[in-house]
């Protein structure tokens, strides 16, 4: 497909429904998983202005930081620390409204104020996270989580 994104306005659902034909086409048929996460992070961070979206990859029993967009950030984070490693250990998304009443939550930027993590599954384990990060308070809800866990889903992993 052409590369360009192309940027949808309305709603939040509306603009997942915009975003994720535009996913499938951009990593069907590549089946290189850096180059698909890579992708998917840049589209995500064009659409929704978000400071900072990407991925962690379990590798070595570490969440490593793989692809993404926005400020450098933290590159291993252990199973249970954080709201990535707590979405790691339970298996779960997790939707932080506000990060600093997340215990343990892990500032990789003193700018983010609200987090939403869904974990990538794949035969019963957790193979890595998805990431992202606003500026502002109670920037994700059920509606993000909804259309996350959909595009998490397209990924051959
Ligand atoms: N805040 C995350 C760490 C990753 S960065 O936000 C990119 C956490 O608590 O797990």
């Amino acid at each position: 497909m052409a590369e360009d994104l192309i940027i949808a306005t309305g709603s939040k659902a509306e603009q997942y429904q915009s975003l994720i034909p535009q996913i499938q086409a951009l990593i069907e048929g590549e089946l290189d998983l850096i180059a698909n996460l890579a992708n998917i992070a840049a589209a995500l961070k064009e659409q929704f202005g978000w400071f900072w979206a990407g991925f962690y990859i379990v590798k070595e029993n570490e969440l490593v930081v793989g692809p993404f967009q926005g400020p450098v950030a933290c590159t291993r984070i252990r199973k249970g620390r954080g709201v990535c490693g707590a979405s790691w250990e339970k298996a779960q998304t997790i939707i932080v409204p506000d990060v600093e009443k997340f215990p343990g939550h892990i500032a990789c930027s003193s700018l983010s104020r609200s987090e939403i993590v869904v974990p990538v599954i794949r035969n019963n384990e957790v193979v890595g996270v998805l990431d992202a990060d606003s500026e502002a308070y109670n920037r994700f809800d059920t509606t993000d989580q909804h259309y996350l866990e959909k595009i998490v889903e397209l990924i051959q992993w």
